[in-house]
């Protein structure tokens, strides 16, 4: 995974509570590269999966929740750093139906290793749209909060209802209905 990631990871741990607690995590996760990490290094996935569970265990907080809550801490610092690729999309639906075709093609250029998920999208009506996530890294509670930050950003009204087509939870199908 991309360092940037880790980056905003440990930056929005340590708005919540401090940077005390971010240096507790670090060591309690053992991490091969000492969490050293520089946006365009790449890391062992094993890391992110690490500093989560060791974020759990401090605040008690489940894991699908702080990863969700990192989806939209994540997409709020992607719309500063990566400001230009956004601004003329009109709404969210245009830019969930263009992350595959635009957003993750412009990401994969900055970044050559990014291992990026896929989504196929299908706009059932200007109300409806239907985005089904598939990635081995198996993270649809990020996805969620991405997609959940990305109505929140256009000012949109919304509720997402999310269905597993695989168990292990690498193919996830949402439904975005907007009010
Ligand atoms: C400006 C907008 C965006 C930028 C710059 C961006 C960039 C990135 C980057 C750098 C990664 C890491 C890839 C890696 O470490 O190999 C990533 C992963 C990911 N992106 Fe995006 N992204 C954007 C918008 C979105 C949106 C709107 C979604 C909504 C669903 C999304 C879903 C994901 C997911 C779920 C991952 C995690 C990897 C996985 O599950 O396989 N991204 N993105």
């Amino acid at each position: 995974m991309k360092g940037v990631i880790f980056v905003e990871f440990l930056e929005m741990v340590d708005n919540m509570l401090g940077m005390e607690t971010t240096e507790e995590i670090i060591e309690k996760s053992n991490l091969p590269s000492g969490a050293s990490y520089t946006t365009v290094g790449t890391y062992d996935d094993a890391e992110m999966i690490a500093l989560v569970t060791q974020l759990h265990l401090k605040t008690k907080i489940e894991v699908p929740v702080l990863l969700k809550t990192f989806g939209k801490y994540l997409f709020n610092s992607f719309t500063v750093r990566y400001k230009d690729m956004l601004h003329h999309l009109k709404d969210s639906f245009e830019m969930l139906k263009r992350i595959d075709n635009y957003i993750h093609v412009e990401v994969q250029k900055i970044y050559p290793q990014a291992k990026l998920p896929v989504f196929q999208t299908e706009e059932i009506s200007d109300k409806e749209l239907k985005l089904i996530y598939t990635s081995e890294r198996k993270m649809p509670d990020l996805a969620e909060g991405l997609m959940e930050a990305t109505l929140e950003y256009f000012n949109e009204d919304y509720s997402i209802s999310r269905t597993a087509l695989k168990e292990d939870n690498s193919c996830v199908e949402f439904l975005i209905v907007r009010k």
